[in-house]
């Protein structure tokens, strides 16, 4: 992409948005599928493979690894023949949440696993707690030695364990270190989000039985022989809720591709409608048209089938547009509000006051120097920049490339008036 070593985007004001744009390949579905490769040992591609930062980090772990990875033109091939044990250093599992993801892998792999604590956004404590209980569950012997986490086992024993909390990432992480298990593992409370289910869906294909996939308990049986599968990668669903909130709170007719199912995007959609845009859905794409009027409401995030926590700083953004007051309660990460700072810097008057925002209708905002912090939230910023008067610049977009593949090209190819600075 040759962008990577600019720091900031400038975006104009934008009364009209009119296009189309392509969605990309999912972020969060590809990283837990390329940690599950490890899993067997043999050759897979990954086709839709988006070219962003935290693939790049990934292929660079698994390389480590001796996993031999090679990248172009969005389809990813991966080799785990040569894969042997080896520590995963703290300078690349630090930029990287979803570095914790190998350990489930390499458990079930090699019995051990060392790596340095994992990254990611700055959205509150984002502990491993669940992830470690229920290796300890598996029979694994965890330990924090300098910052690096050990963890050790004779042989990982399938278990039954609830756990307390349905997130995503332990969820998929328990569900790896099943695979090598022995005898069956049955997990309760399990996260349902659509990139669990996608991961179980390729397990199933390299031959993993699992039971109970898309409902809370699943049931994995351990020790199965488990070979090399490829994996077609889906549509970004955050990315394309992204665009789809950003349409409401201005006057657009834009038309997103690749979206061949809409069901991970049913609440999104029905959110979108609430504040006034109307999306019709036509083959393998989405037309949302609105008047950029924007309605109110009071919204809440959660676990699939909820509102994503990965949307609301969009959200909270485009509902400052609004005439009338909303409201907006944050579930899953508690320290997600912060967009709110950098909102009311802009003009806005949202009140924080724990897990809720109060969002102030009838405020405009006005461009200012904003910096991004964190990938959701900068995201949420460069919507907010097409929103205010004048021009907005947004610095650190490092965190935007994280996940986004080209945000600016996307809203160039819609019209907006946005670019590297
Ligand atoms: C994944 C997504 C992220 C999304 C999040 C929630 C990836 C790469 N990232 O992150 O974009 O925002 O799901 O949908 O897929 N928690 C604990 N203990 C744990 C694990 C999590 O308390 O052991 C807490 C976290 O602090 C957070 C909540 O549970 O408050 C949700 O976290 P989790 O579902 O694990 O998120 P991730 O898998 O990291």
């Amino acid at each position: 992409m040759g962008v990577g070593c600019l720091k900031a985007i400038s975006v104009k004001e934008t009364s009209k948005l009119k296009g189309t744009i392509e969605i990309q390949g999912s972020k969060n579905t590809v990283l837990p599928i390329m940690a599950s490769s490890l899993l067997a040992s043999g050759s897979m591609v990954i086709t839709n493979c988006p070219d962003i930062e935290d693939v790049h980090v990934m292929c660079q772990l698994l390389k480590c690894l001796h996993v031999k990875t090679y990248y172009k033109n969005h389809t990813l091939e991966i080799d785990t023949r040569q894969a042997t044990y080896a520590m995963l250093p703290a300078e690349l599992t630090g930029k990287l949440r979803s570095s914790v993801l190998l350990l489930g892998p390499m458990l079930a792999k090699w019995q051990r696993a060392q790596i340095g604590m994992p990254g990611g956004c700055a959205i509150g404590l984002r502990p491993i707690d669940i992830h470690l209980e229920g290796f300890m569950r598996m029979n694994v012997d965890v330990k924090l030695h300098h910052d690096i986490l050990c963890c050790e086992t004779y042989y990982l024993q399938g278990t039954d364990y609830t756990l307390h909390f349905p997130s995503v990432g332990a969820t998929q992480n328990l569900i790896m270190a099943a695979v090598g298990a022995k005898g069956r593992t049955v997990l309760r409370g399990v996260a349902r989000e659509p990139e669990v289910v996608e991961l179980c869906k390729h397990l199933k294909h390299m031959g993993v039985i699992i039971e109970g996939v898309g409902t809370d308990v699943l049931t994995i049986k351990g020790s199965s022989s488990v070979s090399c599968h490829d994996y077609q990668n889906v549509y970004d669903r955050i990315v394309a809720g992204t665009y789809i909130l950003m349409a409401t709170c201005i006057s657009s007719r834009i038309y997103l591709k690749q979206i061949d199912d809409i069901e991970s995007l049913k609440t999104i959609l029905q959110v979108a409608n609430q504040l006034g845009a109307n999306i019709v859905r036509m083959e393998q794409m989405l037309c949302i048209e609105s008047d950029g009027v924007v309605g109110n409401g009071n919204f809440e995030t959660g676990g699939f089938p909820a509102f994503p926590t990965d949307l609301q700083p969009v959200l909270m953004t485009v509902l400052t547009k609004s005439e009338k007051d909303s409201s907006l309660m944050e579930h899953v990460f508690e320290k997600r509000l912060g967009i709110a700072q950098d909102l009311n810097q802009l003009g806005a008057s949202i009140r924080v006051n724990g897990r809720e925002a109060k969002i102030e209708g009838g405020n405009s905002l006005t461009g200012h120097t904003v910096r991004a912090t964190d990938l959701r939230q900068g995201a949420a910023l460069v919507v907010a920049g097409l929103m205010s008067k004048g021009y907005t610049t947004i610095t650190d977009i490092s965190h935007i490339e994280r996940g986004y593949e080209d945000i600016v090209g996307d809203l160039r190819k819609v019209g907006a008036d946005i670019s590297y600075v």
